[in-house]
Formats: structure tokens, C-alpha cells, sequence
């Protein structure tokens, strides 16, 4: 067989695959134990590469998350559209060190506008820069260090050259409610977990603008578009505005509430959020393009630039190069994804998509609470947050759930007490399926009281 022999059989059994939309959304007990088949020495000598795609598919393929499928409400995990889904492949193929324009023009341009279609799909400073990094986390990484580098460079210190020793303190204010990643971010950056200053939460887990530490200058105030749990949103009017008045740097954890400005219905949660100096979000949730494919986004093009600057002498790049907006040196042109969806969706399949994830979570809410499950947040975007009766039972039931198989969710802990969450992202899911879904958990209830 030749390498085109395996190609063509890794299309065509990525075509099947893509196909299996009943599939269970975990994969079964005899599938997982079957992974042990990938256990073996390296092998001694070449072997044949259409082979090796028939073993993957035939051990790795039955073993996946279907995430991709309308059935998966795990985490908050985003499926593929096919738009990007398709060209992502054909960027395979062009496989470019999309560093900057001189690696790949074509690459370079399309991640140009890539950028260009994020602003104007999120309604944001249209001359900020847009870094396609691998993750929120990546990206958000990037990001704070640049607020870190410009508060310094303000007061008068040079971070690049003399850092952090003798430097002025910079204060991070984060939410209660703060995602994990923002503090492994500031965790990384240096910044200490025990010098966070928390910011106290309302019930839906929005930081309350009365209870706001004060700020200044050299502060850091990091908000939220989308609470992992309950997928509030902070009161970005007020936040900002004292944030603005203290001369403090504002980054926003968007990864995927802030694809809620995408509508015209939903905009309003995120109001105010553009007044803030950066932001971040996931191309791989709501957006529904491929991992990882993740955006930071800079009002000023030059605090991110600066802070993430790689020109070598080898390789001069102008502020508008990828490899100075990200953390990345060499990196795939992961903004195509993001290109393909924003082109082909255009801006009232964009709106479609995103309202109706959220009226689909509503609609599960509701049949949630005709079972007599409690719903705790106010569903204002894709997450449903649900408690049952007492402890054991709320615990019990995301583990029933999984071990069932047909449908998935994960639980949580909501105000120290355990949660489970759902959360509607995949472009796949319809109405038929979230009923489905319901059913299935009534199904799984019933079985558990009659036990
Ligand atoms: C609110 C929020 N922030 C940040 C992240 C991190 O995103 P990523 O997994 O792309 O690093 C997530 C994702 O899971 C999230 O839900």
C-alpha cells in the first residue's frame, strides 16, 4: 500500500465515523478494555501506513467521547461544524509553520481576516489584534503578561529587561467564581494564588460591583463572560467603569459567553464587556470549530505584540505576525477553522447557532424541572446547573448517566454543596435530542427510586 492508500482510507473512515450520529456518547466498558491492543514495543521495522489507519480506526474510533455527536452535554465541549471540520483537513494538507507572512502568505491572510470577522462577529474594538493560540488557557496566558509588562512599563519599570525583582507589585483581582485556568495562568505568570484578591459573588456567581475590592493603576481586575457552571455573566457597565476610573488593566475570561454578543438577543448579557482592554475565547465551544483553536485579543496591538515578541534575526516580524500575538513560535494556522466557520455561517447562521444552543438549554431546563429536578442558575445561556433532593442523590445521578452511556453529563460543586451541570454547545444537538435526553434521565430517576 501506498501513503495515498492511507489517505484515502483515513478519509473514508473518518467520513463513517463522522456518519455514527446514535452512537453512545461514552464508550463502552469492552472499548476502553480493547485500548490495551495500542500497548506493544516499538516496532522494529517500517510498516504499512493504511494498517496503521485500520488499527486506529478499529481500536481508537469505538473508544471516543462522541462530543461531535448531538447527545454529548459534558463539560462545555463544542463539536465540529463540517464547514470547519472541512477546512481544517485541507489545511492539513498545506500543513504551514503559519508563524508569520513570509512561512505562509496564504495562511497569513486568511488568519488576517479570520481576526477581522472575530471583531466584527463580537462587536470589538475592530482594531485590535486577534492571536489564534491553542486554548483559553494559552491564550489568556498571553494576555495577562501583557497587562503585567505594560502596568510596569507605565510605572516607569522594564519588564523585559529587569523582571520581576525590585518591581512594583502588580495586584490581580479575580472573581470567587474565577476559572481554574485563569489561576494556573496567573499561577504560571508568577503571580501567587495567595495574593489573588477574590472578588465577592452573587448567587448566580457574578461578581456584585458592591462588594468590588478597590483598584488602581496596578491592578490587574480579570471578569467573566460565562461562569463554567451556572454561565452568568459579571455586570461588565459598572466593573469596567470603576476599573476605567482606577487606571487598572481589565481582562475577560469570554471562552464561550462571549459568543453571546454573536446575537442580537442574547448581546445585551454582555453589555459594556467592550469597554475592557482584553479578552479571550474558545473557537472549540460554542463557535464549534475543531481543537484546539482558542483567540486573545488585544485593544491595543502593541501590549500584546511587545509582550509576546519573537522576531529573530532569522526571521524579522512585524507586529501582525501570529508568532507575535501568541505563545506559539512555530504553529499550525489553527485561525482557518475559525475563518471557515465565521464565512460560512455569516452573520445570521452565527446568531442562529449560538440562540439556539441557549433556547435548546432552556427547553432541557424546563423538562428538567417537570422531572422535579431543581434548576439553580437562571439559564441565560447554554448551561443548566441542577441539585436534586439531597447530596447522595445529586452524586448519583451524573454516575448513572455515564455508566447508561446514551447521553453524558459530568457533575460539579455549586456553593460548596455538589451540582450537576449540563451544558447544550454542539451545532448537532436539536430539540428531538434534548427531549430524548430528558427522557433518559427520567428513565434513569425512576430506576434509581424503584431501587
Ligand atoms: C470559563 C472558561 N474559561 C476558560 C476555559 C479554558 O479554556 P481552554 O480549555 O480552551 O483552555 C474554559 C474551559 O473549559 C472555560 O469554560
Amino acid at each position: 500500500m501506498t501513503n495515498s492508500d492511507a489517505m484515502q482510507r483515513a478519509d473514508a473512515l473518518a467520513e463513517a465515523y463522522s456518519g455514527q450520529r446514535e452512537a453512545p456518547a461514552f464508550p463502552s466498558k469492552a472499548a476502553i478494555d480493547a485500548l490495551a491492543g495500542f500497548q506493544q514495543p516499538l516496532p522494529a521495522a517500517p510498516s504499512d501506513p493504511a494498517e496503521m489507519i485500520a488499527l486506529m480506526d478499529r481500536l481508537g474510533s469505538p473508544a471516543t467521547v462522541r462530543n461531535n455527536s448531538p447527545h454529548y452535554f459534558g463539560f462545555v465541549i463544542g463539536a465540529g461544524l463540517p464547514a470547519a471540520m472541512a477546512a481544517e483537513r485541507l489545511a492539513l494538507a498545506w500543513n504551514q509553520c503559519a508563524s508569520d507572512w513570509v512561512n505562509s502568505p496564504a495562511a497569513a491572510a486568511i488568519e488576517a481576516q479570520a481576526g477581522r470577522y472575530v471583531l466584527e462577529a463580537l462587536d470589538l474594538p475592530r482594531e485590535a489584534a486577534v492571536g489564534f493560540g491553542t486554548s483559553a488557557t494559552a491564550c489568556g496566558l498571553a494576555l495577562l503578561a501583557a497587562a503585567r509588562r505594560h502596568l510596569l512599563e507605565r510605572a516607569g519599570w522594564d519588564f523585559d529587561a529587569d523582571g520581576l525583582v525590585g518591581a512594583p507589585e502588580i495586584r490581580v483581582v479575580v472573581s470567587e467564581t474565577v476559572h481554574i485556568t485563569v489561576i494556573k495562568a496567573l499561577r504560571l505568570l508568577g503571580f501567587g494564588v495567595r495574593r489573588l484578591v477574590r472578588a465577592a459573588v452573587d448567587d448566580q456567581g457574578r461578581i456584585d460591583p458592591a462588594q468590588l475590592p478597590p483598584l488602581d493603576d496596578h491592578t490587574i481586575l480579570c471578569l467573566q463572560a460565562g461562569e463554567v457552571n451556572a454561565g452568568a455573566f459579571d455586570p461588565f457597565v459598572p466593573l469596567i467603569a470603576a476599573a476605567r476610573a482606577a487606571g487598572a488593566w481589565v481582562h475577560v475570561d469570554g471562552a464561550f459567553g462571549l459568543w453571546a454578543r454573536a446575537t442580537s438577543a442574547l448581546k445585551p448579557l454582555t453589555e459594556g464587556v467592550e469597554g475592557a482592554d482584553s479578552w479571550t475565547t474558545d473557537g472549540h465551544k460554542m463557535l464549534n470549530t475543531p481543537y484546539d483553536g482558542a483567540m486573545g485579543i488585544c485593544r491595543v496591538r502593541d501590549h500584546v505584540a511587545r509582550a509576546m515578541d519573537a522576531s529573530a534575526v532569522y526571521a524579522p516580524a512585524g507586529a501582525e505576525a501570529q508568532k507575535n500575538l501568541t505563545l506559539e513560535f512555530s504553529r499550525r494556522a489553527r485561525g482557518i477553522a475559525v475563518w471557515a466557520a465565521l464565512h460560512t455561517l455569516g452573520r445570521a447562521g452565527l446568531d442562529a447557532l449560538i440562540s439556539s444552543r441557549v433556547a435548546l438549554a432552556q427547553r432541557f431546563a424546563a423538562g428538567l424541572r417537570d422531572l422535579g429536578v431543581e434548576v439553580l442558575n437562571e439559564v441565560a445561556f447554554n448551561q443548566v446547573l441542577c441539585r436534586l433532593g439531597d447530596d447522595a442523590a445529586t452524586l448519583a445521578l451524573p454516575a448513572a448517566i455515564q455508566a447508561d452511556g446514551r447521553i453524558w453529563f459530568g457533575g460539579t460543586v455549586w456553593q460548596g454543596r455538589p451540582a450537576f451541570r449540563i451544558s447544550v454547545a454542539s451545532w448537532a444537538t436539536e430539540a428531538a435530542d434534548v427531549d430524548r435526553a430528558v427522557a433518559i434521565i427520567g428513565e434513569v430517576l425512576r430506576s434509581k427510586r424503584h431501587a
